[in-house]
């Protein structure tokens, strides 16, 4: 669990960064393997977990509910489905520390359950909107308490008569319809979400895997996702590729430090996650993806990226779902970039772990660098080589905001120090230390 403790770290501006790093387990998929394998009847084996706070979370909040899982000595996990509908009544509150996706699944899990959890997390957790799953999950037949704003902690009280939906997400949110399609499975009948923007679609594709039947089609208001629920779920090994929301790190630092080049094995390369490989190779990075394959029903490769000449790039909000957790990062690329970078349609980032757009434009103007927000949009005067640096970062226990400075600090000329990592656990264990191995130079985090 995060430490009360700050733990600062400092980035200065190192050499050339060379080497292969395997970057942790994708959080989304991680997650998803989990809950789903809670669902199923038997055991789910689990190669390649991520194994960071977020699902630390997950994993001790099915225990509670009384599902079965356990690490092998091997880093197999290995998860002991009660079947839909076999989750039990936890005996206490379930903490979801830092991770939104946690707690919003979860509440779609405990839908069909015809008894009552409390959810609560963080500091950083407890000021997030959870309204937006609240709502469809009441239409089916779920009762909730939360705080004003529908914040957390919430309780949520399912029912085993659920009433199944066709719900049109307000939001991109894969969160959300994630959490839809999981109550869905436990509801007689068809459950449909329709996403006006395609969002990641982990949940499908994993449903498709283990033998729930889903539906997909596109209609003249955007993907229709259906799922026909009270399913058996049938139990699989499930590989989980590393995470490109991680690799987004060691590609813009070999990208923004002159003269690198550093290869990233076995990448999840799903279309709704690559926004940000798309957007570096717009701004004139080299990026390969050789050895394109399947894992488990999802694309991976293995990524080759090498620092070019960076010119500016404006991101049009269509982009924002498939790259959604990058822009931090990509505010370091775009502050080293010649020219104005202009990111549009990103007010999503204003309920992330912290308010990122906010983060992003106080954390580059105190490394120098000219930014200022319009509304949902960042403008980004580029500096055409390294920044000034020397800014003083609150990471505001945003794991997303303290990496994006750290490596923005290896291209400065100045060192860039974040006043507290040790969120950066919930999803990239060893970040400094991997990083460390590219020749990057970044002292502090934890003792
Ligand atoms: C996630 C979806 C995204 C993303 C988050 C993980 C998921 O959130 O920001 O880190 O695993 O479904 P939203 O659904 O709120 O966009």
């Amino acid at each position: 669990m995060p430490s009360s403790t700050p733990q600062p770290a400092t980035a200065k501006h190192s050499g050339p960064l060379q080497g292969t790093v395997t970057v942790p387990g994708d959080k989304s998929i991680s997650h998803r393997a989990l809950m789903l394998g809670a669902l199923a009847v038997g055991t789910t084996r689990i190669e390649g977990l991520l194994e960071g706070e977020d699902v630390h979370a997950t994993a001790a909040a099915l225990r509670a509910l009384g599902v079965g899982v356990v690490r092998e000595v091997d880093g197999t996990w290995v998860v002991d489905g009660v079947g839909v509908g076999g989750l039990a009544a936890p005996d206490n509150v379930l903490d979801l520390g830092n991770s939104g996706t946690a707690a919003r699944l979860l509440c779609g899990l405990l839908a069909g359950h015809g008894f009552t959890a409390i959810l609560t997390g963080d500091d950083s957790l407890r000021d997030r909107p959870m309204g937006r799953v609240i709502t469809p999950l009441e239409a089916m037949g779920v009762r909730t308490e939360a705080r004003d704003g529908g914040r957390m902690p919430v309780s949520v009280t399912g029912t085993d008569d659920l009433l199944p939906i066709e719900y049109v997400l307000p939001v991109p949110s894969a969160q959300v319809k994630s959490a839809i399609l999981l109550a869905g499975l436990h509801a007689p009948g068809r459950t449909s979400v329709i996403e006006p923007a395609a969002t990641r679609d982990h949940t499908e594709r994993m449903l498709a895997h283990i033998g729930a039947e889903i539906e997909i089609e596109d209609t003249a208001d955007g993907r229709r996702i259906t799922v026909t629920g009270q399913p058996e779920l049938t139990p699989s090994e499930i590989k989980v590729p590393a995470d490109p929301s991680s690799a987004a790190f060691p590609a813009v630092a070999a990208a923004i430090v002159a003269g690198s080049e550093v290869h990233l094995p076995a990448v999840g390369i799903n279309p709704a996650r690559t926004g940000l490989f798309d957007t570096l190779e717009e701004m004139g990075v080299d990026i390969a993806r050789d050895n394109q394959r399947d894992a488990g029903g999802e694309p991976v490769a293995d990524l080759r990226v090498r620092a070019g000449a960076l010119k500016a790039v404006i991101v049009p909000a269509e982009r924002a779902p498939s790259m959604i957790d990058e822009y931090p990062v990509l505010a370091a690329a775009a502050a080293c970039a010649k020219g104005r970078s202009v990111f549009e349609g990103i007010g999503e980032l204003r309920v992330k772990e912290s308010d990122r757009l906010a983060a992003i434009e106080t954390g580059l103007a105190a490394c120098g660098v000219a930014v200022w927000t319009e509304d949902d949009r960042i403008v980004i005067e580029g500096c055409d080589g390294p920044p000034p640096g020397g800014g003083h970062i609150s990471a505001n226990l945003d794991h997303r905001i303290a990496m994006s400075f750290l490596i923005l600090g290896l291209a400065c000329e100045a060192p860039v120090t974040i006043d507290d990592v040790h969120t950066i656990d919930t999803s990239f264990p060893g970040f400094i230390a991997t990083m460390g191995t590219l020749g990057a130079e970044i002292s502090g985090g934890a003792p």
